[in-house]
C-alpha cells in the first residue's frame, strides 16, 4: 500500500470490434465485469481511489463502478494521453507522487507485477517504467525501439511502423509508471502527428530521453498478463484464463476436480476443502459451497449456498437456493428460488420445489412439485405429490407438519395444513386441513367385477 501512488484507468473507449451495445469494459467474466478485476489491482496497490477516465456510456460506467472510483469525463477520444491529461484535474500529483496508468480493459495482469514495476521504478530512478511484453503475434501493439545500448528509446504505434520495426517482438502492455511531476506538463505538449491523429500517451517516452530522464521497461514473463479485451474472442480468452486461476486457486485450496478443463465457475464462488467436483459443473454468482461434497457431472448451481457434506447428484438445477449439511438432492432436480433445504434433507430425480422450506430430515423422494410450502421435520412426501399452489389468482401455502406421511400421487389443493403425524393416502386430493395423527384419504372406493377380463377376451 502505497500513500503516494495515484492510479489512472482508461476506461473511454467503447470498443467498437467487441459488435456490442454495451461498452467493452462492462462485459463479463467469470461472473464479474472486465473492469471489476482492474479495479481491485487499483485498490490492492494504493488507498487512494483510482481515476477511471470514462466516456462512452459513463452513466452507465459510473453506475457500475460506484465509489471505487473517482471520475474524470473525456468528451472526446482523441487518443491515450489526452485520457490521461483528463484525470489530471484530480490527480495532478506533487512532486515524489508516482503515477500508475492502466487499462480498463485490460484485466489480467497480477498484482505482483506491477509491485515488480513499481519497484523497479523506484530502485532506478526512472522518470518512466513501462511493462513490455513477447507476445507469439505482436499484431497491433506499439513496438519497444531501443537504442544501440539496449535502453528503451521509443515507442512505434503499429499503424506509424516501418517493415522493420513491425519484426520487433517486444511491444507497449499499454500499463506505466509515470514520476508524478514529469506527466501532466509533458502532455500538454503532445502533438497528434501520427497516422491516427491522436495524442500518444506512449511519445512521452522519446519526451522524457530528450529532456535527459531515465526511461525503463519490465518485461512481463507471461505474455497473458497483458491481454487486453477488444473482440468476443479476447473476452473468451480472458474468461478461460479467469476460470484457470480461479480452479488453480481452489485446488490450492483442498477441492478436487476430476477434470478441471470442463468446469465453469465463477471467481465470486467459493468451495471448502475435500469438496469433490465432477465434470461439466457450472457454478454461478454467490453460490458457496462447504467441505466434504460431492457435486457431479451437469449440475448448475447459481446464488446457492450449500453446506459441508452434502451430495449434488447429476443434471441437478438450482438457483437462489440453501441447502444445509448432509443433503442429498437430484439427479436431475430443480431447487427454484426461495428453496431452503435442512440437514438430511434428500430431493430426488425429477422433483422440483419453490419457495419452499424443508426441514431437518424431511424426504421428496421422486417425482414432485412442491411450491410454497413449508414441509416440517421427517415428513415424507411420496412420488408424484404435487401442492397445487396457484388458484389462478393467487399463490397459495401448503403446510406439512412434521412427521407427517403424504402418499403417492396426492395433490394437496393449497391453502391447506396437514397435521403433525397425519397419513394421507396415495392418490388422494385434499382440499381441507388434515388433523394431527388423523388419515385423509379422498380416492374413490375400488370396485371388482368378477371374470370380467375373461369375458371380454372371449368376445
Ligand atoms: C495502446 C498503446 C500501444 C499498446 C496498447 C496495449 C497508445 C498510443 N498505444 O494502443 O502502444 O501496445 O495500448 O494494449 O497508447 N482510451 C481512452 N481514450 C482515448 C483512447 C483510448 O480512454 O482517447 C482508452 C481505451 O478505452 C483503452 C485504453 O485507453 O482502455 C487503450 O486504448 P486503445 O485504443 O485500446 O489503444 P491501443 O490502440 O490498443
Ligand atoms: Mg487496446
Amino acid at each position: 500500500m502505497n500513500q503516494d501512488l495515484e492510479v489512472i484507468i482508461l476506461a473511454a473507449g467503447l470498443g467498437t470490434r467487441m459488435k456490442s451495445s454495451t461498452i467493452k469494459i462492462l462485459h463479463r467474466a467469470a461472473g464479474r465485469s472486465i473492469v471489476d478485476y482492474v479495479l481491485d489491482l487499483a485498490v490492492d496497490l494504493s488507498p487512494n481511489p483510482p481515476v477511471m477516465v470514462i466516456g462512452y456510456q459513463r452513466e452507465a460506467v459510473q453506475k457500475a463502478v460506484g465509489t471505487r472510483a473517482r471520475f474524470a469525463v473525456q468528451e472526446q477520444q482523441l487518443g491515450t494521453g489526452h485520457a490521461v491529461l483528463q484525470a489530471g484535474s484530480i490527480v495532478e500529483p506533487a512532486a515524489g507522487k508516482r503515477v500508475l496508468i492502466l487499462s480498463g480493459d485490460v484485466p489480467l495482469t497480477r498484482v505482483e507485477t506491477l509491485r515488480l514495476l513499481l519497484d523497479e521504478h523506484q530502485r532506478s530512478g526512472n522518470a518512466l517504467t513501462l511493462l513490455t511484453m513477447r507476445p507469439t503475434d505482436p499484431g497491433m501493439y506499439g513496438r519497444i525501439v531501443r537504442d544501440a545500448s539496449g535502453a528503451v528509446s521509443h515507442i512505434v504505434e503499429a499503424k506509424d511502423a516501418s517493415a522493420e520495426e513491425k519484426r520487433i517482438g517486444e511491444v507497449n502492455a499499454g500499463i506505466y509508471v509515470f514520476d508524478g511531476d514529469r506527466l501532466f506538463d509533458n502532455l500538454r505538449g503532445l502533438k497528434p502527428e501520427n497516422a491516427q491523429k491522436e495524442y500518444y500517451l506512449t511519445d512521452l517516452l522519446a519526451t522524457l530521453r530528450d529532456q535527459g530522464h531515465r526511461v525503463g521497461a519490465v518485461e512481463a514473463t507471461d505474455p497473458v498478463e497483458a491481454l487486453g479485451v477488444n473482440s468476443r474472442s479476447e473476452l473468451a480468452q480472458v474468461e478461460i484464463e479467469i476460470q484457470r486461476r480461479v480452479v488453480e486457486r481452489l485446488m490450492r485450496e483442498g477441492v478436487t476436480f476430476r477434470n478441471p478443463s470442463t468446469v465453469v465457475i465463477d471467481s465470486t464462488v467459493s468451495i471448502g476443502a475435500d469438496t469433490v467436483i465432477y465434470p461439466f459443473v457450472t457454478l454461478e454468482g454467490t453460490t458457496r459451497i462447504g467441505e466434504g461434497c460431492v457435486v457431479e457431472p451437469g449440475v448448475h448451481l447459481s446464488n446457492v449456498s450449500i453446506g459441508n457434506d452434502v451430495h449434488i447428484k447429476t443434471g441437478t438445477v438450482a438457483e437462489d437456493a440453501i441447502i444445509e449439511d448432509e443433503a442429498s438432492v437430484g439427479p436431475y432436480a430443480h431447487l427454484r428460488p426461495g428453496t431452503k433445504l435442512g440437514r438430511h434433507v434428500k430431493i430426488g430425480n425429477f422433483v422440483e420445489t419453490k419457495k419452499a422450506t424443508f426441514a431437518d430430515g424431511a424426504k421428496a423422494s421422486h417425482l414432485s412439485y412442491i411450491g410454497d410450502a413449508e414441509i416440517g421435520e421427517n415428513v415424507n412426501i411420496g412420488a408424484g405429490t404435487i401442492t397445487c399452489n396457484y388458484d389462478g389468482v393467487r399463490k397459495q401455502q401448503t403446510i406439512i407438519e412434521a412427521g407427517a406421511f403424504i402418499g403417492s400421487d396426492s395433490q394437496l389443493v393449497a391453502p391447506v395444513r396437514i397435521g403433525r403425524g397425519a397419513y394421507v393416502g396415495a392418490g388422494s386430493t385434499i382440499t381441507k386441513d388434515v388433523p394431527a395423527d388423523s388419515l385423509a384419504i379422498s380416492r374413490t372406493p375400488q370396485k371388482i367385477v368378477e371374470g370380467w377380463a375373461k369375458r371380454r377376451k372371449k368376445e
